[in-house]
């Protein structure tokens, strides 16, 4: 009983917790900008953190992009999508990289860890 009562006050202490300091960041925190690149079909990527939680093991849904990218550099996006190795990318960080593909690919973050500090 006592430790129900425990458990209890840790979840609402920490809920308490998050409330103060606002919405934990989510997936949608992991920016994904792109542009035509220099020469078509290439296109550049920017990948950015806007919210102060770090983000690690950030994954891309690449079922229907896979095929098309020798092009990418591996340790910044590998071959199932994870991106820099799964290394953090820490608050206002970026990465950039290009790919070759006749039609724009829409990259959904599908996971990440999040890590508040
Ligand atoms: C972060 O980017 C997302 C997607 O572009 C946007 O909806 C959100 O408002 C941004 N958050 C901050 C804190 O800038
Ligand atoms: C990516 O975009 C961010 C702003 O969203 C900018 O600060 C950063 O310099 C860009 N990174 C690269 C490598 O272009
Ligand atoms: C990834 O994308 C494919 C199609 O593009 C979709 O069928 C699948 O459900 C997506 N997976 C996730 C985890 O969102
Ligand atoms: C990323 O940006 C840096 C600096 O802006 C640049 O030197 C590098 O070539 C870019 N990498 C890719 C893959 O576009």
């Amino acid at each position: 009983m006592a430790t129900i009562f425990k458990l209890l006050s840790l979840t609402i202490f920490l809920g308490l917790i998050f409330q103060a300091y606002g919405q934990p960041c989510s997936l949608n925190n992991i920016v994904v900008k792109q542009k035509p690149g220099k020469e078509f079909p290439w296109w550049d990527v920017n990948v950015s953190n806007n919210c102060s939680c770090t983000q690690s093991q950030v994954k891309f849904n690449c079922t229907e992009f896979t095929d098309y990218t020798p092009s990418v550099d591996p340790s910044i996006l590998n071959k199932n999508c994870l991106l820099i190795q799964g290394r953090p990318l820490h608050y206002s960080e970026s990465v950039n990289f290009s790919y070759v593909l006749t039609e724009q690919f829409t990259f959904q973050t599908i996971s990440s860890e999040i890590a508040c500090s």
